[in-house]
This record gives C-alpha cells, sequence and structure tokens, in this order.
C-alpha cells in the first residue's frame, strides 16, 4: 500500500505491544497506562447528558464555547499569579487533539523540535507525522532516583532548523516537575533563540507539594511564542471524552481555528457543557482524586524501594513510578516476562526513548490496596 513514508515509518507504541499481551484478560493488574481507575464524577456525566437530550448537537464555534473558554479563563487566572485572556484559550479534542494542532501549525518537513526527555511517545510522533525531526535531550539521572534539567544541553541540541523546545512537567513518565526558576530560564533561553516554548501541562494539577504545577502561563507574555497545552483527562478523570484545551498567543488563533476546521471542526458541544462543569464545579473531586493518588504513591514507592534490585525515587508530579531495575538491559522483553510470570501489566522504559531503556513506568492512580498488591506480586521478579 501506497502511504506516506513519515507515516509508514511511524513506530507502533511499546505500550500497545505489552497491552496487546494481557488486555481483558481478568487476572492481570493493568497498570500500563496512564489513568486512573475513578470514572468520571457522575455531576460532570449528568450535564452532558442533559444538554444532549436539549438537542445540543450540531456544528459549533471551531475554538470551542465562549462560555467554556471564559470559564478557562476564570479557573487558569484564579491558579496563577497573571490572568488568562478567553481570547488565547481553544478548546480541543484533549491533549494529543491539541498536540497535533501544534505540529500541524509549527512544524515543515525537515524543521526539529527539541523534547525534554524521557517522554510519551505521542509527542514525538505528531512531530514525525509532519516530517518533523523529533530532537530528544534527556533529564540527567540523579543517583538513587529522580531527574535533574541541565538547561545548557538544551543549547548544542538546538540549530537553524529548531522550531521549539518541548517541555512536559509534571512529566510522563519520570514525574520531574519543572521548578519556577528553570520555567523562567527556559522562557528566557527560547525568547533569546527566538524559538517556540511548547508546554505540555496535563499533570498540572497531578502535584504532591503544592496546588499546582509552576506553568510556563506565569513568566510568559500573551505575545511569547508559546503554547500550552492542557487536557481534562488526568485531573478530573475524563480520559475517554477528548476533551482538552491550549493557550496559544492570540495572533496564532486564525491559524488554529483553520485547522481546526479540518481536523475535527470543533468538539462536541455537549461535551464542553460537561467541561464547564468540571472546571466551575471540580475543585473537590480533583482534590480528593490528587490525596487518593498521594496516598497510592506512599504505597508504591515504599514497596518498590524495599525490593532490592529497584532504584526509584518520589515523583513530585504526575501519576507513575519509573523504576530502574538492576540488570535490565531489555525492558521490553522484561515487561513480558514479568506480565507473563506475576500478572501485572507495566510500560517499558525504552518506549520513553533510549533514555529510557532499563526503566519500567507503574501508573499508581489506584486504590493504595491494589498497588500495594501488585508490588508483592511483583516483588519475587524484583528483589
Ligand atoms: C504528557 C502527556 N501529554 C498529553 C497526554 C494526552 O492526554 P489526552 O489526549 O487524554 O488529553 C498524555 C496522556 O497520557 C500525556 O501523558
Amino acid at each position: 500500500m501506497s502511504v506516506r513514508r513519515a507515516i509508514h515509518d511511524l513506530e507502533t507504541s511499546r505500550i500497545a505491544d505489552i497491552v496487546a499481551l494481557g488486555f481483558g484478560d481478568p487476572d492481570v493488574i493493568a497498570l500500563w497506562y496512564g489513568e486512573g481507575d475513578v470514572p468520571t464524577p457522575g455531576f460532570i456525566g449528568e450535564v452532558a447528558a442533559a444538554a444532549m437530550r436539549a438537542g445540543e448537537t450540531f456544528y459549533t464555534y471551531k475554538a470551542g464555547l465562549p462560555e467554556l473558554r471564559h470559564a478557562l479563563a476564570d479557573y487558569l487566572s484564579g491558579l496563577y499569579t497573571r490572568p488568562v485572556a478567553m481570547e488565547r484559550i481553544v478548546v480541543t479534542s484533549a491533549g494529543i487533539g491539541a498536540l497535533m494542532l501544534m505540529a500541524q501549525a509549527l512544524i515543515d518537513p525537515g524543521d526539529n523540535l527539541v523534547i525534554v526527555a524521557p517522554i510519551w511517545p505521542n509527542i514525538a510522533a505528531v512531530v514525525s507525522i509532519m516530517g518533523g525531526e523529533p530532537r530528544l535531550v534527556s533529564l540527567d539521572p540523579v543517583p538513587g532516583g529522580g531527574w535533574r534539567l541541565d538547561i545548557d544541553k538544551l543549547i548544542p541540541a538546538c540549530d537553524g532548523r529548531t522550531k521549539g523546545i518541548f517541555v512536559n512537567s509534571p512529566a510522563n513518565p519520570t514525574g520531574w516537575t519543572a521548578s519556577a526558576d528553570e520555567i523562567a530560564a527556559l522562557t528566557d533561553f527560547a525568547r533569546r533563540r527566538g524559538v517556540w516554548i511548547v508546554a505540555d501541562e496535563v499533570y498540572h494539577r497531578i502535584v504532591y507539594g503544592d496546588r499546582v504545577a509552576p506553568s510556563f502561563l506565569a513568566p510568559g507574555e500573551p505575545e511569547d511564542r508559546l503554547i500550552v497545552v492542557n487536557s481534562f483527562s488526568k485531573s478530573w478523570a475524563m480520559t475517554g471524552w477528548r476533551l482538552g484545551w491550549m493557550v496559544i498567543p492570540p495572533d496564532l488563533l486564525p491559524t488554529i481555528e483553520k485547522l481546526i476546521e479540518f481536523n475535527t471542526s470543533g468538539s462536541p458541544t455537549f461535551l464542553q457543557r460537561a467541561g464547564i462543569a468540571a472546571i466551575r464545579e471540580g475543585e473537590p473531586f480533583v482534590q480528593s482524586f490528587v490525596a487518593r493518588c498521594r496516598d497510592a504513591r506512599e504505597a508504591a514507592i515504599g514497596a518498590l524501594q524495599s525490593c532490592r534490585r529497584v532504584e526509584v525515587a518520589k515523583p513530585d508530579g504526575a501519576f507513575y513510578a519509573f523504576l530502574r531495575v538492576d540488570g535490565v538491559s531489555d525492558s521490553l522483553a522484561f515487561a513480558k516476562e514479568l506480565l507473563a510470570k506475576t500478572k501485572v501489566g507495566l510500560a517499558p522504559g525504552s518506549a520513553f526513548g533510549p533514555m529510557g531503556e532499563g526503566y519500567l513506568r507503574l501508573c499508581f492512580a489506584r486504590e493504595p490496596a491494589a498497588i500495594a498488591a501488585a508490588v508483592e506480586r511483583l516483588r519475587p521478579m524484583l528483589a
């Protein structure tokens, strides 16, 4: 079949390789995907159902319902120190939809995006789809576990074809969370180089030391070349809804609206109504979900650290333990072996770039007892 080379060459996700082996097996504890086990809060679903029954089923605004954009502007302006205008906000088909729009808007064939890694593989994929080069620059592993950013490593990674720098904080899979100082330094660096910052902040609320993670929206001026991607998926337990948003410079709005026309022609109205409810009334849910993740993090990291071959640190954000296992040089093969022998499904570290080899990712957004049970099953293979 004759398809574009860039699409033909896309690798299928190594996470999917593991899922394919265990999906649907009732005995498997599946910790391979980045989502929790709690369904969307009922009050959010009720709003969507009511809007649908009320006939909100027509074509709509490309950039999103003004009411939802207003709600998001209020929400972000309340979270951070500086206001975010509604004109900068575009509703998207979840985080991945926003990332694809970003790549379509910015990446010409031959351009590159410098990506702080290890990183969720779909980010490299959207760049590759456009014929660009995802250029992964590794965080530095800290002895004993954890990761640190060395901004100086980004300088030699950028060249004349660099369109921007991609930073996911809090990060999937490492949990690394950029400090306000690091964000200010990255913003400064991007301004001096005249490149974009693309900030993926889908885990902005899944943090354990504060109410929200430091954001690129804080130092960012509206006219900066800054795109901040966010989503309802993680903080409001809405992974299946495919609803998200991006914050962009006002000048980019016509371009993004043009692209939305040809991608989705806008997000479904009844889902957006539910998004307004999530944003305006979802705070207690977000806080209880994060509290549960915090307990599960304690259970996961405590149990994993007691396994002799494991090196892992408590992540500051997101809901993953990214563990290095001594003696593992093929994490995909090891994840397959773990699934076969223990019936626990983990994501292989190599899915997140070559610097992830030797690691495994465990999603702990579960009942803490379920996480403890999973680690007990894994223990004989990790001890
Ligand atoms: C870093 C990161 N960005 C974006 C997404 C996209 O999430 P969604 O498309 O469900 O909003 C994910 C999902 O796992 C993620 O981990």
